[in-house]
């Protein structure tokens, strides 16, 4: 909502985000802002993530106006909800933006929107109408990506099917657009055949004569159990087949590593690193035979890249790529997921029906689709 008499330009803007995955998908769509004409691009970022976000900020060369550094060892849901929500407070008041951005479905993004509703400012949503239909799962993504929608007032959404969504939901049809995945505009120039990374044990990987597995797994409802039982899964994989190696790049939650290494280490032919930038990451994934994750926006990247992905997960809001037949969904149960990735790795057939490359997040234009929507919905204000 805007008082009357606001003068547009330059359009304020600004850009809340605070995890790894939001930065990535978050990263065009700010570039684009900061070359458009009329615009001021302000960048607050929570930091509910520090190091996975440092490093993200600093391959797009992004300068945050505003960051609240809020993240906390083994932090709460309550926990980064209440401080982010009190530092955007003060953030928002100072900038006074025409819209606020938020991306996706985290707790950042979730309370980004509720700080600007309470501050009546514009909201608009970037990666809007994905939807599990469980509330539980992801957990809590589903419910942050649902409360976000109701609280945007533009809505970003990367295909027909997600608009589809939204519409189920009685969002106006005029305040959805359909703009593609910001993560292919991401993608798009990173991944090169020549890339040489910092880690040498990444260099010395023989790619064509051994089937190497990317795995990554950080979800909260798979924490516990179904994380025992992914890791467990892919020990026994790598013990019956010798030509499988395993890339683990662990992400930094202190329980998700205290899992990996208590299955994992020590493991032959199991490399367990460090998170990876997103550079040597994108790379990676071109490289690797397959991907096991429970990740989101590897479900979106590696499709693009022809890569399979088995999601360690019992559902997705990723419907597309399955359908298309690159993704597979194999729960959590170790004996279907080492049965799957044993299947995949042994039958020829199996792997060419999945590795072909697909595409159906976007043409790597949808933050110039966002800026475009953004300017479009001030013009008559
Ligand atoms: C968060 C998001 C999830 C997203 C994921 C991407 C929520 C509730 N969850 O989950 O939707 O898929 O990010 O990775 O918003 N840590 C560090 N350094 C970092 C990042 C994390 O040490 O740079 C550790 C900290 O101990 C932190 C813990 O990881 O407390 C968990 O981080 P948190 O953001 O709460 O949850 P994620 O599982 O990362
Ligand atoms: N990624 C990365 N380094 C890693 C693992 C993942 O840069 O070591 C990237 C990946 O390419 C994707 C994003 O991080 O763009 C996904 O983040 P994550 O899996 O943490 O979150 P989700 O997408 O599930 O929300």
């Amino acid at each position: 909502m805007n008082k009357k008499g606001t003068v547009f330009n330059p359009l304020r803007i600004m850009s809340i985000f605070g995890t790894r995955p939001e930065a990535i998908k978050m990263a065009p769509v700010v570039k684009r802002l900061e070359e458009t004409d009329g615009i001021e691009s302000i960048v607050c970022v929570t930091a509910q993530h520090r190091e996975m976000l440092d490093q993200v900020l600093k391959l797009f060369n992004i300068s945050p106006q505003y960051d609240l550094n809020i993240m906390k060892s083994g932090q709460t849901l309550s926990e980064i909800t209440c401080r982010a929500l009190m530092g955007l407070e003060k953030v928002i008041k100072e900038v006074n933006p025409h819209m606020i951005l938020v991306h996706g479905d985290t707790t950042t993004t979730f309370v980004g929107a509720l700080a600007g509703f309470y501050n009546q400012i514009n909201i608009g949503h970037v990666e809007a109408g994905l939807r599990s239909g469980n509330m539980y799962s992801p957990y809590p993504e589903e419910m942050n990506r649902s409360l976000t929608g109701r609280l945007a007032n533009l809505h970003f959404a990367p295909t027909n099917g997600n608009k589809k969504n939204l519409l189920r939901e009685d969002i106006e049809k005029n305040d959805i657009i359909v703009t593609g995945n910001t993560v292919i505009d991401a993608l798009l120039g990173i991944v090169n055949e020549e890339y040489k990374f910092e880690l040498d044990i990444l260099n010395n990987i023989d790619y064509k004569n051994k089937k190497v597995i990317l795995l990554t797994s950080h979800r909260r409802e798979n924490l516990g159990k179904p994380m025992e039982n992914i890791f467990s899964a892919i020990k026994e994989i790598v013990m019956k087949n010798e030509d499988a190696e395993v890339v683990f790049p662990i992400h930094l939650n202190p329980k998700v590593r205290e899992i990996a290494f208590s299955i994992l280490e020590n493991t032959p032919r199991v490399h367990l690193i460090d998170p990876l930038d997103y550079e040597p990451f994108a790379n990676l994934m071109n490289r690797a035979y397959v991907i096991l994750t429970d990740s989101g926006g590897i479900q979106e990247e590696a499709p693009a890249l022809g890569k399979p992905v088995l999601v360690l997960r019992t559902e997705t809001e990723r419907p597309e790529a399955v359908e298309a037949g690159t993704v597979n969904i194999v729960g959590v149960e170790k004996e279907e997921i080492f049965n799957t990735t044993d299947k995949l790795l042994n039958n020829k057939e199996e792997y060419k029906k999945m590795a072909s490359a697909v595409n159906p997040y976007g043409d790597g234009k949808a933050s110039e689709r966002i800026v475009k929507a953004i300017k479009e919905y001030f013009k008559d204000k």
